[in-house]
């Protein structure tokens, strides 16, 4: 399917729960037919049609039309799905405390867990996992055993969400052995995985409350590393080249909850996952780029940097980063004949370039790849990811990093190492570095004379 996230598309929900803040009249929101904002905090009567204008960011409400009343869910377009799940509009206020708690809970969850299971084997195959997550569905031959007995999908989706509540309620009533149970939650969640790698499944998934019942309380609350990383990464799945999913995980304020993993995280392998999730998420959605990365996003990008673990997950974390800036660059430099000036007017707006600087990401980056010379060098596939993330973001950082001796040292020691090297991949990226060398010095001494 296309990228196309057309910006007049919207989603519709329905409200089934009033939640106005009851004795407050002024705030009540009156609803017509047409489109009208909602006002932060503001409270919404039941039975209203609501989406977030994906031009402003704010969200509307309507009065239902009388044949869109019964919940009919045959519009072709699943934007156009009626959803059944309760909405809540969270007010600004209550957003923030909702975050502070959180942030709160997982950093003590990792500090309360005993040492020995946040180190659970982190091998090179755990990391080609992230690789295999790109797996085509249809290559998944042993998956179709599975799905014997279903007549679709959808129906062994459906499946799968009901046994994960059952699971959940049967501990209650009769005691489970915790292994059993985390055991048969990691093996439901290792099948959606699977499936929602496709675009009208995981928006099947989404429709049956998959997000509010699994993977939210998951992501947000879970103290078992393995079934939090699982979900991550079905979210990642969920969310990758699928717009209407992007929007919809987006409206649940998931990317703040992925930003806080990724600044309170330090496990190397929750960290990986949560940067798939957090890029599958944000690629190619200029609205969730600016609300996210303006606030905790770029930080939690930047932090990962900073933090102790391995070099490969920074890498990412960079790269990241630089396809963020080079998709900015494209999109503007198309501006004039693009069928999309409103993406470009927001994409206009997305200004990470002020947000990097604050966060501190350029004496980050200065101070990591200094220190590096010694993995970098054992690593070309690491040191291409670096260069070219430092070539990406030079503009922003090229007064810090050209003053750096010892970056300057470090760059220049490796791209000899490797052009004496005889492999052709040291070759080339002896060539980039060559280039960014280029990029950040020869300017430097111009401005000297
Ligand atoms: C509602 O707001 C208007 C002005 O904004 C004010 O005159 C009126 O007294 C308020 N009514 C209530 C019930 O608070
Ligand atoms: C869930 O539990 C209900 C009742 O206990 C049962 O009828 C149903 O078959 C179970 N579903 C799955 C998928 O296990
Ligand atoms: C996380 O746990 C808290 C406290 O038990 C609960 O209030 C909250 O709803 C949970 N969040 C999710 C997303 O399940």
């Amino acid at each position: 399917m296309k990228m196309k996230l057309r910006l007049s598309v919207v989603l519709l929900l329905v409200i089934n729960l009033a939640f106005t803040s009851a004795n407050d009249k002024n705030k009540t929101f009156v609803a017509t037919t047409e489109w009208q904002e909602i006002d932060e905090g503001q409270g919404i009567p039941a039975g209203l049609h609501v989406r977030i204008n994906l031009k402003t960011g704010k969200k509307e409400a309507k009065l239902l039309d009388s044949e869109e009343e019964g919940g009919n869910n045959n519009n072709n377009g699943a934007l156009l799905n009626v959803e059944q799940n309760v909405y809540e509009a969270i007010s600004k206020e209550s957003l923030t405390k909702h975050k502070a708690k959180v942030s709160k809970k997982l950093s003590d969850a990792l500090q309360n867990l005993p040492k020995g299971s946040l180190s659970i084997e982190y091998s090179p195959e755990k990391l080609e996992q992230v690789k295999r997550d790109f797996k085509t569905y249809g290559e998944l031959k042993s998956f179709k055993d599975l799905q014997k007995g279903f007549h679709s999908d959808g129906e062994l989706i459906t499946k799968l969400i009901d046994e994960y509540k059952n699971i959940s309620k049967e501990d209650q009533e009769r005691p489970i052995t915790s292994n059993t149970k985390i055991n048969t939650q990691l093996r439901i969640l290792e099948d959606l995985d699977y499936l929602v790698h496709q675009i009208d499944n995981a928006l099947w998934f989404i429709d049956k409350g998959g997000l509010d019942k699994i993977l939210l309380p998951l992501v947000v609350n879970e103290t078992n590393i393995n079934l939090r990383m699982k979900a991550i990464r079905v979210l990642g799945a969920l969310t990758l080249n699928n717009p209407k999913a992007q929007i919809k995980v987006f409206e649940k304020n998931i990317g703040g909850y992925l930003a806080q993993i990724l600044i309170s995280s330090v496990h190397s392998e929750e960290l990986s996952s949560a940067l798939y999730a957090f890029g599958s998420l944000l690629r190619k959605f200029p609205l969730a780029l600016q609300r996210i990365l303006s606030t905790s996003g770029t930080q939690a990008l930047v932090a990962v940097l900073a933090k102790e673990c391995e070099l490969k997950v920074k890498a990412k974390s960079i790269t990241l980063i630089s396809d963020i800036i080079v998709e900015k660059r494209l999109v503007l430099s198309k501006y004039a004949d693009s069928d999309n000036p409103l993406a470009a007017a927001q994409y206009a707006e997305l200004n990470l370039q002020e947000w990097l600087q604050s966060s501190g990401f350029c004496e980050t980056v200065d101070g990591l790849v200094s220190s590096q010379l010694y993995e970098l060098l054992e690593q070309p596939d690491l040191t291409e990811y670096f260069v070219i993330g430092l070539e990406n973001t030079a503009e922003i950082c090229e007064s810090i990093w050209s003053k750096n001796a010892q970056l300057r040292h470090t760059l220049l020691t490796i791209k000899n190492r490797y052009m004496q090297s005889k492999d052709e991949f040291r070759g080339e990226v002896a060539q980039q570095i060559e280039t960014l060398v280029q990029i950040l010095y020869s300017h430097n001494s111009r401005d000297e004379l």
